[in-house]
């Protein structure tokens, strides 16, 4: 997005009317916070820089405001974003070895991405796919019945995919 030709009144419209400066400028925040996650993947800190500058508030105070909700990221996120439920039902069934042998092939933490920015790797509670345990996320797709071979063959999907 185009910080610079950011316009906070015609963003805030008529409730801008009884609003404070401040208030109209934090009241576009979140919005605009996600518009620059869209365009980036996630919230760089130079744009949020610019921002700052654009609508007069600290930076700390942006800072906080995009730290206080968990969509916000601040580094860059892999093009996949995977998620292993760790929920009752997948972890009886076997989601730490699938979280561990991802962890491994990818050499990976939980929250990091790989170097190549091909994937992000998290975990989550239950996911609502209980019977088909345990249960990867793949961005929105659902991929379930985890064996093994089927955890090398989302490794292999996942490192040949753009
Ligand atoms: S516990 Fe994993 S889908 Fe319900």
């Amino acid at each position: 997005m185009d910080i610079e030709a950011l316009d906070v009144e015609k963003e805030i419209g008529k409730v801008g009317e009884v609003l404070c400066e401040h208030d109209k400028k934090k009241g576009i925040l979140i919005t605009t916070l996600h518009r620059i996650q869209e365009d980036y993947g996630y919230l760089p800190g130079e744009v949020l820089q610019r921002l700052s500058k654009k609508l007069e508030l600290p930076l700390a105070e942006i800072y906080s405001v995009a730290s206080f909700y968990h969509q916000f990221h601040f580094t860059p996120r892999g093009r996949k974003i995977v998620r292993v439920c760790m929920g009752t039902a997948c972890h009886v069934r076997g989601a730490p070895k699938v979280l561990e042998k991802i962890q491994k092939h990818f050499d990976i933490e939980v929250g990091e991405t790989t170097e190549d920015l091909a994937m992000t790797l998290e975990t989550v509670g239950c996911v609502g796919c209980c019977g088909l345990a345990p249960v990867v996320t793949v961005n929105e797709e659902v991929v379930g019945e985890l064996t093994p071979k089927k955890v090398d063959e989302l490794i292999k999907t996942i490192e040949s995919e753009e």
